[in-house]
């Protein structure tokens, strides 16, 4: 038995769109900050006395449909490791809100952990980004902590996370804007392929990829958090173009997310800079230096109120215990 608790990450230069999509492999390198306040922690336990799988996420035991990609994801770990018996996995997300923001990234990352120091499989970080990454592709990068990329590597050995600045030594923070949605979510991994396959656009992004990833880390060498913040929301919305611009199109923005990214352009407009990123969602992060954190709290506390706003500093790698 063992468990794992890993935090969620947020990519300022997006990864969209796989060229394997068995093994999880993507088109370009992506980069991101691992945030504190968003974390899962899981526990797994291989049973012989278990005729099946049986995960529990929140409390909920999950029937056969809801836990397909995580049993997917066990008998992969169960091939690797010679684990012939079934497991149960109990999973907790943590976040500060009812209102969601639950990730496949600190999930499966957390899984990987769990299940692989559970099945007497014992890992270096690299071994288990690759582990992680066949999970869902963003949850590579949440084996570390701060600022990771995700190189797309040749193949499967070597598209693995690699930590560019683990502890942060300077003041970037993130806030979400947690905006509530009833509508069904057009998934990340279908949203993803539909862009790759129709887009007509979908050919210049890994170009755009190359020059953001050059640029962000120069950036971040220069501790510039300004020119981090304008290089993710420049990709953001390059990215969300080739949902746009998918046949048929589709967004994930609502209109709340469009408020959200006016106010980020208001606040700037006056004076105070922020910059905003998105996600396969509706909800908004807000990238900013910490030393401007209040004026930028009040003036989307106004907009959305208090009970929507989530602070996050940046958080740490993953964390595995053997009980
Ligand atoms: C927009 O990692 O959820 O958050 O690999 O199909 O599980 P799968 O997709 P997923 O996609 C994340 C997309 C994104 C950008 C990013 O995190 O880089």
């Amino acid at each position: 038995m063992a468990t794992a608790r890993a935090h969620t990450n947020i990519a300022l230069v997006k990864y969209w769109g796989k060229r394997d999509q068995k093994l999880i492999l993507p088109e370009t390198d992506s980069l991101s900050l691992t945030l504190d306040e968003f974390y899962t922690t899981t526990t797994v336990e291989f049973d012989e006395q278990l005729t099946a799988d049986q995960v529990t996420i929140n409390d909920r035991l999950l029937d056969k449909k809801n836990s397909q990609k995580v049993r997917n994801f066990l008998d992969l770990v169960r091939q690797r490791s010679g684990e012939s018996a079934y497991a149960r996995v109990t999973s907790h997300n943590h976040v500060p809100t009812a209102a969601g923001l639950a990730s496949s990234a600190s999930a499966f990352a957390a899984l990987a952990g769990a299940a692989s120091a559970a099945a007497g499989m014992s890992l270096d970080r690299r071994d288990l980004s690759r582990l992680a990454r066949r999970g869902s592709g963003s949850a590579t990068r949440s084996i570390y902590g701060g600022l990771v990329e995700w190189r797309k590597g040749d193949d499967d050995l070597t598209s693995y996370a690699n930590p560019i600045m683990e502890d942060v030594s300077f003041n970037i923070e993130m806030l979400a804007i947690l905006i509530d949605t009833k509508k069904k979510k057009v998934s990340s991994r279908y949203g993803m392929r539909q862009s790759v396959a129709t887009s007509p656009y979908y050919k210049v992004w890994p170009e755009i990829v190359a020059h953001d990833m050059v640029a962000i880390k120069q950036a971040i060498l220069a501790h510039d958090i300004d020119a981090i913040g304008q290089i993710a929301e420049t990709n953001a919305l390059r990215m969300h173009a080739l949902t746009l611009s998918a046949d048929p199109g589709f967004t994930y923005f609502n209109s709340d997310t469009l408020r959200a990214m006016n106010a980020v352009r208001t606040l700037r407009e006056s004076g105070i800079n922020c910059y905003f990123t998105i996600d396969a969602g509706p909800n908004v992060k807000v990238i900013y230096d910490q030393r401007n954190r209040q004026p930028i709290y009040d003036a989307l506390t106004k907009q959305f109120g208090k009970e929507r706003l989530v602070v996050s500093k940046p958080g740490s790698g993953i964390k595995i215990w053997n009980d």
